[in-house]
């Protein structure tokens, strides 16, 4: 048990307020990384810290997500308890929902599935939105919320076609502060007790439930609709689900692409060598995005940054139930406990990535070993683990760099964005609640003019 717990909350406060703070406390504290139990208000959580022991623990099948999914769906979108039964029933011999949502998924955001048509929607989108948002003399926002509406956005009215944010403009921003509220609404307090989250969460479930998806929404939308209604779900209990997977498209990819351009933006140098290496992408009289693969595949510096951000700025959390005792790493789990494999602490290991391990480092992935001061590593961007892993490994990664390697390398082609003298760069924020990428410290004021 980690000290430090107080009686009865246990870590509890520790973790809503900085878990990044636990996670480094607890993996000094312990031993060879060994697991560690905290106390959650009575409730035992076990952090595990070994990289090693994550396999052990995404095969064990005694440690389950759908128990967390199940609570999760409750608690943090709203969908009620009779909702989550009806979608884990099985009427039609296709399965429960919730068990197999994750296959659905990964074949729909998978290479050969609906992964090239997404993408090009979503590139037409943020063609339309960008022209729409810099004419004439230009314009002064702030970074963080312009990238991450205009991504949001042009993502949105790809996967769900272009009217529901005509029809409910604010649901961008609803969604943001639901996001501000999702550790608050993950303990599963009363409305009562939640009265704007609650309120704001409704609102949001309602715009979707109302909403009438057309023929310009992907397939997989319609597709999960009718699997839903054939298994007795409600409309508003639809419309939560369906909230559910759109968050999870937006949480952690507009937030990304702000990273890359703000480290692009303050660290000297930088600029001229992305856009030399993105230019051949884009047609340079409609300044059009033709060659994707380009992005891809022959942009090493470009590639290296987006994973230095993912590992810089990443707060991804793996999370299990444990349904019955389980062994992990020679110590048992007990039954009902929660599991947590915070990655952070990892992509902080100065053993695995080098001396320079708490610097920004935009070429860490192509630098060569063989030149390097002692001390300094390449690890290769295959030890990460940003988007988790095992049978959970997010099924949206593949589209998550295909918008905002598309989305970073368009806005940087097409505009100048001057950061407004005086401003400084940001930090990541481990003490803003986090649902995968930390929020920055304080948003930056940049001009952005359409390139001569
Ligand atoms: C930089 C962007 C992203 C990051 C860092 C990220 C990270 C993650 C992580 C860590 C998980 C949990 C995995 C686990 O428990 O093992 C996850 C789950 C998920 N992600 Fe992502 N994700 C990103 C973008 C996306 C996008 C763009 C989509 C959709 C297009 C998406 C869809 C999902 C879904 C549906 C799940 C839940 C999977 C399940 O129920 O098993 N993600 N993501």
């Amino acid at each position: 048990m980690l000290p430090g717990g107080l009686p009865v909350i246990g870590h509890a406060i520790s973790l809503v307020r900085d878990a990044n703070a636990l996670h480094m406390y607890a993996r000094q504290w312990t031993r060879d990384l060994q697991p560690v139990s905290i106390s959650l208000v009575g409730q035992r959580a076990y952090f595990i810290l070994n990289p090693r022991d994550w396999a052990t623990v995404w095969k064990a099948k005694t440690l389950s997500f759908d128990a967390l999914v199940e609570g999760g769906l409750v608690a943090m979108f709203g969908v009620t308890a009779k909702g989550v039964q009806e979608l884990q029933s099985d009427p039609d011999g296709l399965g429960p929902l919730l068990q197999h949502n994750h296959a659905y998924l990964k074949e729909f955001l998978g290479p050969g599935g609906s992964l090239e048509p997404l993408t090009r929607g979503y590139i037409k989108y943020l063609d339309i939105e960008l022209q729409k948002e810099v004419s004439g003399s230009g314009i002064e926002v702030k970074l963080e919320n312009w990238v991450r509406t205009v991504l949001t956005v042009a993502s949105t009215n790809a996967l769900l076609g272009p009217e529901l944010l005509k029809q409910e403009p604010d649901t961008i921003t609803r969604l943001w502060e639901w996001e501000r509220d999702f550790q608050t609404l993950s303990l599963g307090l009363p409305a009562w007790m939640l009265k704007r989250a609650h309120a704001n969460r409704e609102i949001t479930v309602q715009n979707f439930a109302r909403h009438t998806f057309d023929k310009s929404a992907m397939d997989i939308v319609s597709r999960l609709q009718d699997l839903m209604r054939s298994r007795g779900v409600s409309e508003r209990d639809i419309g939560a689900a369906n909230f559910s997977f759109w968050s999870a498209v937006q949480a952690n990819a507009p937030l990304t692409a702000f990273w890359m351009l703000h480290y692009i933006l303050f660290i000297p140098g930088l600029l001229d060598k992305i856009r030399a290496e993105i230019a051949p992408a884009f047609d340079a009289s409609s300044t059009k995005l033709t060659n994707f693969s380009h992005l891809l595949d022959h942009c090493p510096l470009f590639d290296s940054l987006y994973h230095e951000v993912l590992r810089y700025t990443g707060s991804g959390v793996g999370i299990r139930k444990v349904e019955e005792d389980t062994i992990i790493a020679g110590y048992t789990l007990l039954e009902n406990a929660l599991v947590m494999m915070p990655v952070r602490p990892f992509h902080f290991d100065p053993a695995i990535f080098g001396d320079d391990v708490n610097e920004f480092v935009p070429d860490r992935f192509i630098r060569d070993e063989k030149t390097l001061a002692s001390g300094l590593k390449n690890p290769g961007t295959k030890v990460l683990r940003p988007f988790g892993g095992g049978t959970t490994l997010c099924p949206g990664r593949h589209f998550a760099g295909n918008e905002i390697l598309s989305g970073v390398a368009t806005i940087l082609y097409r505009f100048d964005v001057q950061v407004v003298d005086g401003e400084k760069m940001t930090f990541p924020s481990s003490k803003e609640p986090t649902v995968g990428t930390y929020l920055p410290d304080r948003d930056v004021t940049v001009r952005i003019q359409t390139r001569k």
